[in-house]
């Protein structure tokens, strides 16, 4: 039977507990995951009483408190407050999602636990390596590709043409999907993964774009695109609502529809 040995450092051990102002009535716990790969050290979760009164409702409100109030180190990415720039992604309550949509009263349970999204590198506390990520984004080329000439004033397309984008172009990229998909965790590093795909679509469907032919060629590899093994993960936990499996699909179907 195989051994498998844990790499040194990685066991999450039990950290430091912050209570609540002496006075507070209602309380809520928030478990949090911290690790500082460059202060060497295991990682740790730290457990922060908070008073329910004193944040808004979402899980980025807390976090957002905890730093202001109570523990300045803790690290975290945000910026829109608004679901809409996909920085604040992370894992919580067991589900990846963004923490600026997501209320902490839906977390069951007496904590909530956030951890950073699962399987990548960890930068500092809830802060994700997202270096591979966006490489497998700009590698899809996301811009169109047009021979010229150019059109006196720009590239025109027709309404149902462009409702063709429609579930593709609303993706704000927060990796939730890829760091949910199993088939990532294992071959990160060659299959695309969920969100990089969706955009392949979303290009290759694009009506303006005449490149389709050199971006299926691209994609014709034995990891890049056909890990996908339809588990769903990512469109379970899509906070757009979108569906990369089927975006997979079709650009599946694409590769098929070429040689027939
Ligand atoms: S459907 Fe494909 S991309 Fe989505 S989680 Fe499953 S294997 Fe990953
Ligand atoms: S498809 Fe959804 S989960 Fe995936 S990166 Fe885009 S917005 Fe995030
Ligand atoms: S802060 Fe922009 S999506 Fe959450």
């Amino acid at each position: 039977m195989a051994e498998l040995a844990l790499p040194k450092n990685s066991v999450v051990k039990a950290g430091k507990h912050w209570p609540a102002p002496g006075g507070a009535k209602a309380v809520k716990s928030f478990r949090i995951y911290r690790y500082d790969p460059e202060a060497g050290g295991n990682p740790r979760w730290d457990t922060y009483d908070v008073p329910v009164d004193a944040v808004g409702p979402m899980v980025l409100d807390a976090l957002i408190y905890i730093k202001n109030t109570i523990d300045p180190t803790l690290a975290f990415r945000r910026s829109c407050r608004e679901g809409v720039c996909g920085s604040c992604a992370m894992n919580i309550g067991g589900r990846n999602t963004l923490a600026c949509t997501h209320g902490w009263a839906e977390v069951p349970g007496k904590a909530v636990q956030i951890s950073p999204l699962p399987h990548m590198a960890v930068v500092k506390d809830l802060i994700p390596d997202l270096t591979i990520f966006y490489a497998q984004y700009a590698s899809i080329e996301p811009w169109l590709h047009t021979t010229p000439p150019e059109p006196a004033n720009e590239w025109k397309q027709s309404e149902s043409d462009r409702e063709k984008l429609d579930g593709l172009y609303e993706c704000i990229l927060c990796a939730c999907c890829s760091t949910s998909c199993p088939s990532y965790w294992w071959n990160g590093d060659r299959y695309l993964g969920p969100a990089a795909l969706l955009h392949a679509y979303r290009w290759l469907i694009d009506s303006r774009d005449e490149a389709t032919g050199e971006r299926l060629d691209a994609l014709e590899d034995p990891f890049k695109l056909y890990r996908c093994h339809t588990i769903m993960n990512c469109a379970q936990v899509c906070p757009k609502g979108l569906n990369p499996a089927k975006a997979i699909a079709e650009v599946k179907k694409m590769m098929v529809d070429r040689v027939i």
